[in-house]
């Protein structure tokens, strides 16, 4: 298996990535959120780039069945229902429902690597899950961290480099690592034994304190809550595979 991380978020070349799984991270916070909310029971979740563009969407559904998440500089969208803190994601809010999620970066993310064989949702929450999933499929990987508008993301990087350590620790066929992947793992190594220094000090990390939403940071950082892998495929996110079924 081949691994490589795209470093900064620019659209890839779409052909090169048919034969790839692409393992798409946003740590602060949407797909820290979307694994969360499908952990809760949420049935599916449509992810889009715009605000606009989730009112379009909800027209083809009855409102009792959708919710509105996302953010706009980190905070709630007006006239969405939930904002984009994981800890919103809960049972009696989302059980059963349709969300029509947009955010600032993650959201669009997914649309850039449409092209990919599978996508799936990476986070903390699930990344021994993801590891297994993606050798289970044996395909060349890109990881896909969603970045900071258009920038390097440091927690969302690190968290590839946790996906890399442990895919190349427990794959039995060779693995071979591009630069990128060996400086994402690197990273990880540096702040393994404490996420949180990593994510105060990353400016996503600190904007967040500002707006007030500080105690997501270590919700982020929890590591294995789940073994949920939820996967992006025509528009839209479900989960079809968990590592207890294997299937
Ligand atoms: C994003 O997609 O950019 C984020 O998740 C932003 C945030 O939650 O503040």
């Amino acid at each position: 298996m081949h691994i490589d991380i795209q470093l900064l978020p620019s659209p890839p070349d779409r052909r090169l990535l048919t034969d790839r799984i692409v393992v798409v991270i946003d740590i602060l916070r949407a797909t820290s959120v979307i694994v969360h909310a499908m952990l809760q029971g949420a049935l599916e979740i449509i992810p889009v780039a715009t605000v606009e563009e989730a009112f379009q969407m909800a027209k083809d559904f009855p409102r009792s069945s959708i919710l509105f998440g996302g953010e706009r500089e980190s905070r709630k969208i007006p006239e969405f229902d939930l904002g984009n803190s994981p800890k919103e994601y809960v049972g009696e809010r989302v059980k059963g429902k349709k969300l029509i999620l947009t955010t600032t970066n993650g959201t669009k993310a997914f649309h850039l690597v449409s092209s990919g064989k599978e996508i799936l949702v990476g986070s903390f929450f699930n990344i021994g899950a993801i590891a297994q999933r993606c050798i289970e499929l044996g395909r060349d990987l890109l990881i896909f961290p969603s970045g900071d508008e258009g920038s390097f993301s440091l927690e969302d990087s690190i968290c590839g480099g946790m996906l890399i350590e442990l895919i190349t620790k427990r794959e039995k066929k060779q693995t071979s690592l591009t630069d990128a992947s060996y400086g994402a793992q690197v990273l990880y190594q540096r702040f393994k034994s404490n996420l949180l220094e990593a994510f105060y000090l990353s400016h996503h990390g600190k904007e967040l304190v500002k707006h007030g939403f500080g105690d997501d940071l270590a919700y982020c950082a929890q590591i294995d809550m789940t073994d949920i892998v939820p996967e992006f495929k025509a528009g839209v996110i479900r989960v079809n595979w968990k590592v207890e079924s294997g299937t």
